[in-house]
């Protein structure tokens, strides 16, 4: 099958990375999905390994359709019976962009018409219940070419199941998987978030360092399909082979909020790495250590909430604070304008990362390379 994974902008290299791991080689991306093929058991590992992609999609067909006859026509040529019943429960899920065809609710109805229509004839029956399990298609039309896909994931990757408290501005964890794969944190390396909120980056680092697959414990749509064959267990049983759990970390978290940090601790439990973090509630000012190579990873306030003087001494505060560690790195996700500026200097890598659709820059500052035999 050709599976498609879409992901956050400014994420692409990270899950590529993360592919490469699995075993997949280099997958190409385009247009925010990265493509490969695989069956229903690479669907399962997929879904159960990858850190920052949103979502694990099957491409049943890729047409050009200006009108809403070829919509229809390309759809009902797909074969939706080898994947759905009489009984799915078929949502749709649609987006257009630079396509005659702009009305994404109106495509979404055309769609669904064809898969009825297709689902019909071929199944032998004269009414879909609908009463049965879920299957999400998703419609994409980009510059007049549509893409039809069935989602496997269900819930979007994202939904690790640990975080079920909410704090301010949270961050999407697929993102912070990506930030902490694309710092130079390793196991072994000292760690603080020094703006931990609800814990997610401390989390996803502790998850990433341990070789923890992030949604083993989780569901996906593809096992209550008919086609699929039982193939979750051997995914979640290569995740539970292939962690880490020699290793004790040693992740610093906090922040200045009592409440912030509770809730993380919670999480952290959740997660099941709670012994690898330190939590401390404290201005991030009164962080320090002596301990060389650490690196600090975080993703401070930027909201309207603290007023630019404010903010702008925050920042100040938080590069100069970085500059008093001993060789440490620094990376943090920010969507203020004046960060790199207030921080104190020109990072040294700097790209642009989608938080939930809210641009913002990711900057790192790279300390000192540790001795060869300290890496
Ligand atoms: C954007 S949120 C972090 C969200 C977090 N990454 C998450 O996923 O939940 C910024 C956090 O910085 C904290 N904060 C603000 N000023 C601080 C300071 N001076 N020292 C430490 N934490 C601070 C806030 O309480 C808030 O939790």
């Amino acid at each position: 099958m050709d599976l498609l994974i879409p992901v956050a902008s400014g994420a692409e290299a990270s899950v590529k990375r993360q592919l490469r791991a699995l075993g997949y080689g280099d997958c190409p991306a385009l247009g925010g999905r990265i493509a490969l093929s695989g069956d229903f058991s690479d669907i399962a590992r997929l879904n159960v390994f990858l850190r920052s992609g949103e979502r694990v999609l099957i491409r049943l067909g890729t047409f050009g359709a200006v009108t809403f006859d070829e919509l229809y026509e390309g759809a009902r040529a797909l074969p939706w019976e080898e994947f759905l019943s009489a009984h799915s429960l078929i949502r749709m899920d649609g987006k257009s962009y630079k396509s005659r065809l702009g009305a994404v609710k109106a495509a979404g109805g055309v769609v669904k018409k064809a898969i009825v229509d297709r689902l019909r004839e071929k199944l032998g029956v004269r009414t879909l219940d609908e009463k049965g399990e879920r299957a999400i298609v998703g419609v994409s039309l980009l510059s007049d070419v549509a893409t039809l896909t069935l989602d496997t994931s269900g819930e979007g990757l994202h939904k690790r199941g640990y975080r079920t408290l909410a704090y301010d501005a949270p961050l999407k964890e697929t993102v912070a998987a990506a930030m902490a794969e694309s710092s130079v944190y390793r196991a072994g390396k000292p760690f603080a978030d020094l703006f931990c909120g609800s814990g997610t980056i401390p989390i996803e680092a502790a998850l990433y360092a341990l070789n923890i697959a992030p949604n083993a414990g989780r569901d996906f749509d593809f096992t209550r399909w008919k086609c699929a064959p039982p193939v979750l267990g051997e995914a979640r049983k290569e995740a539970e082979d292939v962690r880490d759990r020699k290793t004790k970390l040693r992740l610093f978290a906090s922040d200045i909020s009592e409440k912030a940090v509770s809730i993380a601790r919670y999480h952290a439990k959740r997660a099941g790495v709670a012994e690898h973090i330190v939590f401390s509630c404290a201005d991030m000012r009164r962080f320090s250590s002596a301990e060389p190579y650490g690196v600090l990873l975080s993703n401070p306030p930027y909201g309207e909430r603290l007023k630019e003087d404010d903010l702008f001494s925050l920042y100040r505060d938080f590069g100069r604070l970085y500059r008093s560690l001993p060789e440490w790195s620094c990376y943090f996700l920010s969507g203020y304008p004046a960060a790199e500026r207030a921080f104190g200097g020109r990072a040294d890598k700097r790209r642009k990362l989608f938080n939930a659709n809210i641009a913002c820059g990711f900057y790192g500052y790279l300390g000192a390379k540790p001795p060869e035999k300290d890496r």
